[in-house]
């Protein structure tokens, strides 16, 4: 059983291991990049945020977007994960992986007629609808296809945490996401009769990652007044979904461990009657991957120098996209360097600072600005950590780039997960004729 760990990534005897694997060894054999992700870790932060939310009726639906490669959800699902999904391909995911529809919910503002039937069929346990003409929608389509279900409205409960990036803050006003809370009373009223949907939940989700409690706190206060008011107009509310956005430790320390999150949520929740549902990603399998990239060139430019990687923006937009940090640093030590502490800051003795940066034709494409790390030379291996969610499922095959392998370690075996993508792949669906 593992302590309250970051990840099972580890130097041992200067090579970097994922549990008992040496990434060098998956390397060598599946070519660079890719992405790496261990098992242990990936239920470690399960089981983890499961103990600190036991005091509720919990429901954990992980979040099919940060990761949603089918093994890892097939391992997700034996561990009684539920899931949350944002489209009818991520219910596609989790039917292949033999998933447990009953406890899919399925968030999203733009659900089409196709993936309402689709989900209606596959007996999906919620749908977290986030508008009233979403909700018209499903009971009309609920209705024709003469299918029973359950509705939670997502409430926008206009809070925020000043350190999330506006690209990803959802529960503030003037959002795409749910109905602002002052207007959904109206909509359980509205609603709350339907022979075919039963709107008895209420969802939140206010953006990610939120470093602390407080923003939950907020919304679930603000959430618990709404419920008051529906109850005692004699309308049920059962359940509560709280949403992800439970911050990962990209850097160590960096993020409140479950407990902190947990403590005064399971306060303000227990005893209220609400059967719980909350929808980490991050949390769970951020710090399971790492994406693995090899050094092709050195190079100056004016003052900088630049170690140009094999991976690229294409694996690992989030940089780009979100000036976010990932820590990185060489997979294999010289003799003399000790295991880096999981600081961006981190400086090694002896030490060259460097840009790292892909191949993608666009400047944007940098992995990390300005890190000192060991002097490094053609053909190391880089490992830039923290990379299991919302790392492959945003790659893309910009500059006809195919997409890179991913590999799941389990103690001292590992396997390929997805095989690396090939030309074919790039062209297939565009062979029409
Ligand atoms: N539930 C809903 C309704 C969501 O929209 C999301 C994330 C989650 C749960 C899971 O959030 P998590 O626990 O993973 O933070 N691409 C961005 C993140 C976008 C998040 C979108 N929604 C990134 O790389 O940081």
């Amino acid at each position: 059983m593992l302590l309250n760990i970051m990840d099972r990534f580890e130097y041992k005897n200067g090579t970097l291991h994922c549990e008992d694997v040496s990434v060098a060894d998956i390397a060598a054999e599946v070519g660079t990049p890719v992405y790496i992700y261990s098992a242990d870790t990936l239920r470690h932060h399960y089981r983890t945020l499961s103990k600190a939310f036991a005091d509720l009726d919990t429901t954990i639906c992980y979040s099919v977007k940060g990761l949603g490669n089918i093994n890892v959800l097939k391992l997700l699902a034996a561990e009684g994960c539920g899931f949350d999904i944002v489209s009818g391909g991520e219910l596609a995911r989790v039917q292949a992986a033999g998933g447990d529809t009953s406890r899919v919910v399925f968030a999203g503002v733009a659900k089409t007629d196709q993936e309402i039937q689709q989900a209606l069929q596959a007996g999906i346990g919620m749908f977290n609808v986030e508008s009233e003409e979403e909700l018209e929608n499903l009971s009309r389509i609920a209705a024709e296809l003469e299918i029973k279900t359950h509705a939670a409205l997502r409430v926008n409960p206009d809070v925020f945490d000043p350190k999330t990036h506006t690209y990803t803050v959802t529960g503030k006003k003037e959002t795409k996401f749910g109905v602002d809370i002052d207007r959904a009373f109206e909509v359980y009223k509205c609603f709350g009769q339907d022979p075919y949907v039963t709107l008895d939940g209420l969802d939140l989700h206010i953006g990610s990652p939120i470093y602390s409690p407080k923003p939950y706190e907020d919304a679930i206060g603000k959430a618990l007044g709404l419920i008051g008011e529906i109850r005692s107009a004699g309308m049920e509310i059962n359940v509560i979904d709280i949403g992800g956005g439970y911050a990962a430790d990209y850097e160590t320390g960096k993020s409140p461990a479950a407990t902190e999150y947990a403590q005064p949520i399971v306060a303000l929740l227990k005893d209220q009657g609400l059967r719980v549902i909350i929808e980490p990603g991050r949390f769970i399998s951020c710090n399971s991957g790492i994406l693995l990239t090899r050094v092709l060139y050195g190079k100056k430019g004016g003052e900088k120098r630049f170690a140009i990687v094999d991976g690229a923006m294409t694996d690992l937009i989030r940089p780009a996209l979100y000036q976010a940090e990932h820590f990185i640093y060489p997979a294999q030590l010289g003799e003399d360097q000790p295991s880096p502490e999981r600081k961006i800051t981190f400086e090694p003795t002896g030490g060259v600072k460097v840009d790292i940066v892909g191949g993608v034709c666009e400047s944007s494409d940098v992995l990390g600005y300005g890190r000192v790390l060991p002097p490094l030379k053609r053909g190391d291996l880089l490992a830039v950590f923290s990379a299991g969610a919302y790392g492959f499922v945003m790659s893309s095959q910009y500059n006809a780039r195919p997409r890179a392998a991913e590999v799941l370690v389990e103690g001292a075996s590992w396997r390929v997960i997805r095989r690396r993508e090939t030309y074919e792949d790039l062209m297939q669906a565009e062979m029409c004729d």
